[in-house]
C-alpha cells in the first residue's frame, strides 16, 4: 500500500525506509535504520527525481504509481548512480518505457555498467547550469563529482527552491511519519547519525563538499531534500555550518575523544586516569570508549567531532591492537587531519604501539602529536601517575586556552 506524502506544492516524497539492513554499504552498522528517498513532482509534465534501493523497491513503485495517479512519468532525473538509490532504475524502465533519462555524462556511462541498457532516444545528458523545464518548474543542474561518486550532480528547483542535494546533507536512520528535521529532535537524536554519515560516505571528499557549499551559497534556497534521512526546511543554516567544518575537518568541539584499544583493561585503566585529571582541570567535553564494544564507523564520527584524541594502545603481535589500527586506517582512509593528538601504548616486553601509532598519526594531514607519550609495561604503575597526568595537564591546557 502507498505511502506518499505532499512536501511542497506539486512536490510528492515517494521514497521509503528500510529498517531491517544491518549494514550499510555492507559495513557501516545502521541499528536505526536508513531511509532511501526519492522525490515526484507533478507538473506539465512529470519528473522523478531519483530512485530507490531494491529493499524498499516494492514501496517505491507502489508510490509512484499512486503519485501520477495514471499520467505517464515523463523523466527520471538520477543524480546519482550508487545502487542504494539506482538499483531500481532498470525496473523503473521497463515500467515507464517511455521516460526519458536526465544525469551527467558519467551517469550515463555508470547506466551501461551496470545495466548494459541502450537509452539512445530516451536519455538526456545534462552537464553545469543546464535547464529542463516541465512547465511551471525550472530544474537546474550542478556538477558535484565525488559527493561521494563521480557522477553524481545536484538539481535545483528553481520555482519552489527546492535543492536535490544527492548523498549530501544526507543522514542515516529511518523515517517514521515525519519527514522534516524541524519536525523531530534532530540534534538530540539524529545530529550523530548525521556526522556518523558524513564522516564514513563523504568524509574523504572535504574539498569536493566545499565546491558543493560553494555553488550552493549562490542559491537561494527553501529546502534540501537529500537522499537519506530528513528534509530540510528550517535552520538549513545550521546545517550547512556543520558541513562547512566537517568539509574542513574542522571539530564541532574543543574536547577529548579518549579511544582506548585495551586486551586486558590495563591500557584502559591509564586512559581512564587521563579522563579523570582532565575533568579536574575543567574539560568538560571528554569521550573515552573502548574500540573493541563499538563499530570503528561510530568513533570515525566521534573523531570528526573533537579537537584532540588520546590514542592508548597495546602492543598486539609486535603492531597496534587491531581496533586501534582498524580506526588510524579508517581515519587516514577518510583525509582525517587537524587534530593535537596524545599517545598511551603499553607491552608486555616490547612495546611498540606509539611509534607505529605515531606513524600513523604524522602520514596524516597536519596533525600534531605531543611528544610526551606514557609507555607501559603491563600495567600502570603509582609513579606512572605524574607522567599520565603532565599529559592530561598538557591537553587541558591547549582546549582551554
Ligand atoms: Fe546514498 Fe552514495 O549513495
Amino acid at each position: 500500500m502507498h505511502c506518499v506524502r505532499t512536501i511542497a506544492p506539486d512536490v510528492l516524497y515517494v521514497g521509503g525506509s528500510d529498517r531491517r539492513l544491518a549494514l550499510f554499504e555492507n559495513i557501516y552498522p545502521i541499528p536505526r535504520g536508513v531511509s532511501y528517498n526519492a522525490y515526484l513532482v507533478l507538473d506539465e509534465k512529470t519528473v522523478l527525481l531519483d530512485t530507490v534501493d531494491k529493499s524498499v523497491g516494492e514501496r517505491f513503485f507502489e508510490n509512484l504509481e499512486y503519485g501520477l495517479q495514471g499520467r505517464m512519468l515523463d523523466y527520471v532525473v538520477v543524480n546519482h548512480m550508487e545502487p542504494d538509490h539506482a538499483a531500481t532504475l532498470s525496473e523503473l524502465l521497463r515500467r515507464y518505457p517511455d521516460v526519458e533519462v536526465v544525469g551527467s555524462v558519467k551517469t550515463m556511462s555508470m547506466i551501461d555498467q551496470f545495466f548494459g541498457l541502450d537509452l539512445s532516444g530516451h536519455s538526456r545528458t545534462v552537464k553545469e547550469g543546464d535547464t529542463l523545464i516541465s512547465g511551471h518548474h525550472t530544474f537546474t543542474f550542478a556538477m558535484a563529482p565525488m559527493v561521494h561518486w563521480p557522477e553524481v550532480m545536484v538539481t535545483y528547483d528553481t520555482t519552489e527552491k527546492i535543492l536535490f542535494s544527492a548523498d549530501a546533507f544526507g543522514t542515516f536512520g529511518a523515517l517514521g511519519g515525519n519527514l522534516f528535521a524541524d519536525e523531530l529532535d534532530f540534534q538530540g537524536q539524529w545530529l550523530p547519525d548525521a556526522r556518523r554519515y558524513y564522516a564514513n560516505i563523504v568524509g574523504k571528499y572535504g574539498v569536493q563538499v566545499q565546491s558543493l557549499l560553494k555553488k550552493a551559497a549562490g542559491l537561494d534556497i527553501a529546502m534540501v531534500c537529500p537522499l537519506h534521512g530528513p528534509i530540510w526546511r528550517k535552520d538549513i543554516g545550521w546545517f550547512v555550518e556543520k558541513y562547512q567544518r566537517w568539509s574542513t575537518y574542522t571539530p564541532e568541539e574543543k574536547g577529548v575523544f579518549i579511544a582506548c584499544a585495551s586486551v586486558y583493561g590495563n591500557t584502559e585503566n591509564a586512559a581512564e586516569i587521563v579522563a579523570a585529571r582532565l575533568a579536574e582541570n575543567g574539560v568538560r567535553e571528554i569521550a573515552l570508549y573502548d574500540l573493541s564494544q563499538h563499530p570503528v564507523s561510530d568513533m570515525v564520527g566521534e573523531a570528526f567531532r573533537f579537537s584532540h584524541l588520546v590514542l592508548a594502545a597495546s602492543t598486539y603481535n609486535n603492531g597496534i591492537f587491531t581496533p586501534m589500527e582498524n580506526l588510524l586506517l579508517d581515519l587516514k582512509a577518510h583525509n582525517f587531519q587537524r587534530r593535537t593528538v596524545a599517545l598511551i601504548e603499553n607491552g608486555s616486553w616490547a612495546p611498540q604501539s606509539g611509534k607505529l601509532m605515531a606513524e600513523l598519526v604524522g602520514s596524516m594531514k597536519e596533525m600534531t602529536v605531543l611528544q610526551n607519550t606514557v609507555t607501559l609495561k603491563s600495567t600502570a604503575k603509582e609513579d606512572q601517575r605524574a607522567a599520565l597526568e603532565a599529559l592530561a595537564d598538557a591537553l587541558a591546557a591547549d582546549i582551554l586556552s
